[in-house]
């Protein structure tokens, strides 16, 4: 036989790990576990267990205990216990909790790679080469954020008792996404590992034991949804972070409305894979490998729709269905192996029906001519063409090893298709054109966008969506915000009782709905502001609003669905501008609008003073003044960072404005108020909805002068009058408002977080407490503008 002969004709051989180790771990648990709960191993009070499997074989690993609403309350009341201690330490104390734990994580993460092939399917490739060094980066990185804590975010304080909830895509590495920075941040934890996934979650636990963590401090839980559930209801948790699917996400966002629970969401995803015909289309081939066959595609951001310049489609076709005859499908523990098991039976059972539906709507689907393993969970590597945009395929996540494939020919055109989706977590752009890849990045809606290049995480990177994809970022500085907030503001006082607010609405007759018979000490009447000119309100009706002394002030429109649904629309073409603009273009509309604010102080004063008193009055219009200007002055000092991951790329982190946002002013400082939220919000790039202060809306008339004789653009700030708690509902539920602030009282609060869940907007609230509009070092700066920007991560690769 020649050489050629030979070659031609070699075959891979098996090159199995030997798992060895990690079953005599298993062993030396019985292949039972309990709770881990303030650092001891406790059985499940109802005595209830669950069986893991592993997906190649279906042979059951451990058995796994079931967590009642009890096992939560334990792990919580532990975790509440630990906190006082743990936050007693020193930052530096802390840092090196952290810090061995990456140690300790390094030193077993063969066992832990092997543990998570046999307990997920991935292979073995991926866990002992992506998985696991990337949990140890994470307790690193983090354990430097926990030393430089308090030089890095003076002011602020850790949440508290947190619950994680996990998916069973990454289990180690999502565990390490939460709980690093949350023990950086000096919370305690609560976590849920997934029930498919129990088990390196579990070898963490020991971990933590063996490391001398103080018991309490880490908490782990297992069980189905309903331990999940459990945690989520529970009062004395402060945050709930979790990752997993979007119709969870939204269940959890329901159930949290009621309390004051933080919440960050990392959600589904339908990311674009976009190749133009000037890209490297062997690289950019090899990138789909890893975009849509990593993990089985089991991957929140994975590249699952493929879209093609036009002119290169077939030839690219083709170059992928030749590589996806060399992927090799099989036992994930081989080192040779590329695609290994799918996690569960059900998950097998939805791709399947996905893809039978893909075809049955058009697709043409293209598989490798190998045979699949007979025994375990496997799906052949799946290529799906002619995919209509609007198609299942197309729009839903399969969560599988399937690329949904279509083309585009224009620039916009690839734009406009990679932002056709309700997700936004992550995009992929191929080309060699610096140029091209930059301007179409920046266009598209995704917390992240990799350059020529794909998968890419690091723990200094944030990771998170924009839109259904969720909120929140895990990774770093935003990441470590998640679990931080203001000290001040965590033991502010509820507003007093009384304060007018959205939800605490007072009877048309106390506000003067019957108007006629108070004709005469009308001075002043006013429109909505929509699009950037006066408009009357749909209803046709107004209401007058009285001053302190009980005169009628004069009257202000009743705005209704109708009214704030113009407002949006407004809002929305107002913002595609406005976020375009340069910032230094923003700040000079705010520096004029400090100026000519300036110019009327006494007249705006007079007026307001009949509302709030001459005192308040004065200080409201002076103090404004100073505010605009703080903003005008941060428009374009708000930018974002380089981070330097350990690969060759730099990501590019921006602080993009989120879009369009509704904003339910406070009642207590009707000027003030309103511009201390509406001009970080525009300072950032955002249109706005405002519903103004009930106790005044009038300021509306004085407003909308300012706007309009300071050359701000027309839709960018929108001013609804009303009831107020009507109108708050109507912006909360509308699909088109990107994010909601509300600062009223807890009901408020309440409400909006609750009717947000259907397209998943943020929802920024003052929890109903009382924030001191007059203190600019609670009512101003970074605080606003973080929650009034997402960061995107842009990769861009470099180097030879
Ligand atoms: P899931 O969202 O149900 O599960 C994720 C985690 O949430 C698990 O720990 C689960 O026990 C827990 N959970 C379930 N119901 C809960 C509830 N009501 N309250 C609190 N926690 C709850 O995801 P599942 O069922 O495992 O997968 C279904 C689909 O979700 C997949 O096919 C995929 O499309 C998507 N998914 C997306 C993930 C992502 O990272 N974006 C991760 C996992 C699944």
């Amino acid at each position: 036989m020649s050489i050629v002969e030979k070659f031609l004709s070699m075959d891979y051989g098996p090159a199995l790990e030997d798992p060895k180790e990690a079953l005599a771990w298993l062993d030396g648990h019985k292949r039972r576990f309990g709770h881990f709960i303030n650092g001891q191993w406790l059985q499940p009070t109802a005595g209830e267990y669950f069986d893991t499997t592993d997906p190649s074989t279906g042979e059951v690993i451990a058995k796994v205990a079931q967590g009642s609403d009890a096992d939560v309350s334990a792990a919580v009341a532990s975790a509440r216990e630990a906190l006082p201690p743990w936050q007693s330490l020193t930052a530096h104390a802390r840092a090196r909790y952290l810090y061995a734990l990456a140690r300790q994580v390094q030193k077993h993460s063969r066992r832990l790679a092997v543990l998570e092939t046999i307990d997920n399917g991935k292979p073995i490739r991926e866990t002992r080469d992506i998985d696991i060094p990337l949990v140890a980066r994470h307790f690193y990185h983090h354990a430097g954020w926990a030393q430089l804590l308090e030089q890095e975010f003076p002011g602020y304080a850790a949440c508290g008792v947190v619950g994680q909830i996990i998916p069973w895509n990454f289990p180690m590495l999502m565990l390490a996404w939460k709980i690093a920075p949350a023990l950086a941040a000096g919370n305690t934890v609560v976590l849920k590992p997934a029930e498919f996934t129990p088990i390196t979650a579990l070898a963490f636990a020991e971990i933590c034991h063996e490391i001398g963590l103080p018991p309490g401090v880490v908490n782990i839980v297992t069980g189905d949804g309903r331990t999940g559930e459990a945690l989520v209801k529970h009062p004395d948790v402060d945050k709930i972070a979790f990752t997993g699917s979007t119709e969870v996400g939204r269940a959890i966002r329901k159930a949290t409305a009621q309390s004051h629970k933080r919440l960050s969401l990392e959600l589904g995803g339908k990311s674009p894979f976009i190749i133009f015909d000037d890209a490297d289309l062997d690289s950019a081939v090899e990138g789909l490998v890893d975009g849509i066959w990593l993990n089985q595609g089991q991957v929140c951001c994975a590249g699952s729709r493929l879209l093609m310049q036009e002119s290169i489609a077939e030839k690219l076709v083709s170059k992928i269905r030749a590589r996806m005859e060399t992927l090799r499908v099989g036992a994930p523990l081989d080192k040779a192996i590329d695609v290994g098991a799918i996690v569960a039976p059900v998950q097998l059972e939805r791709i399947r029906r996905l893809v039978e539906q893909g075809i049955a709507e058009g697709a043409t689907c293209h598989q490798p001519s190998a045979l699949l393993p007979t025994k375990g969970l496997y799906f052949s590597p799946t290529l799906l063409v002619n995919v209509h945009p609007t198609s299942t395929v197309a729009q839903e996540e399969i969560f599988g090893p399937v690329l949904a494939a279509m083309t585009f020919r224009t620039v916009s055109e690839a734009v406009e298709l990679a932002n056709n989706t309700a997700y936004g977590l992550a995009a992929s752009v191929w080309s060699e054109s610096i140029n091209v890849a930059l301007h179409v990045a920046a266009q598209i809606k995704a917390g992240v966008v990799w350059v020529n290049s794909t998968n890419l995480f690091d723990a200094s990177c944030g990771f998170g969506g924009y839109r259904e994809s969720g909120f929140g970022r895990e990774g770093g500085r935003e990441g470590m915000l998640e679990y931080l907030e203001p000290a001040w503001f965590k033991q502010a006082k509820p507003l007093p009782q009384g304060t007018a607010s959205a939800a605490n609405q007072k009877s048309s007759d106390e506000l003067g709905e019957k108007s006629e018979s108070s004709t005469p000490a009308i001075d002043r009447t006013v429109k909505l502001y929509i699009g950037g000119k006066q408009a009357r309100p749909d209803s046709g009706y107004s209401r007058a609003v009285k001053g302190r002394d009980g005169q009628v002030l004069g009257e202000i429109p009743l705005g209704n669905r109708k009214d704030i649904r113009n407002a949006v629309e407004a809002a929305r073409k107002g913002e595609a501008g406005w976020a375009k603009a340069t910032a230094h273009n923003r700040a000079q509309v705010l520096f004029y609008l400090a100026e000519n604010l300036s110019l009327r102080r006494d007249e705006i004063a007079g007026r307001l003073a009949r509302a709030v008193g001459e005192k308040q009055a004065a200080d409201e219009v002076n103090l404004s003044v100073e505010r605009i200007f703080s903003y005008a002055a941060w428009a374009d000092k708000f930018d974002g960072a380089v981070h330097n991951p350990p690969t060759r790329n730099v990501s590019i982190a921006m602080n993009e404005a989120i879009g369009t946002m509704g904003i339910i002013c406070p009642s207590e400082a009707p000027l003030l108020g309103f511009l201390s939220l509406v001009m970080p919000a525009i300072a950032a790039g955002n249109s706005v909805v405002a519903i103004p202060s009930e106790v005044y809306p009038l300021i509306v008339g004085d407003l909308y002068q300012l706007f309009d004789t300071s050359d701000l653009p027309g839709g960018v700030v929108n001013i609804v009058t009303g009831r107020a708690a009507e109108l708050m509902k109507v912006l909360a539920e509308h699909d088109d408002v990107d994010a909601v602030w509300c600062f009223g009282d807890e009901a408020s609060s309440a409400t909006v977080k609750a009717l947000s869940a259907g397209n998943l907007k943020q929802v920024w609230t003052n929890e109903g407490r009382a924030i001191d509009w007059f203190n600019a070092k609670q009512a101003e700066g970074r605080w606003f503008l973080h929650h009034a920007v997402q960061v995107k991560n842009i990769w861009v690769p470099y180097g030879e």
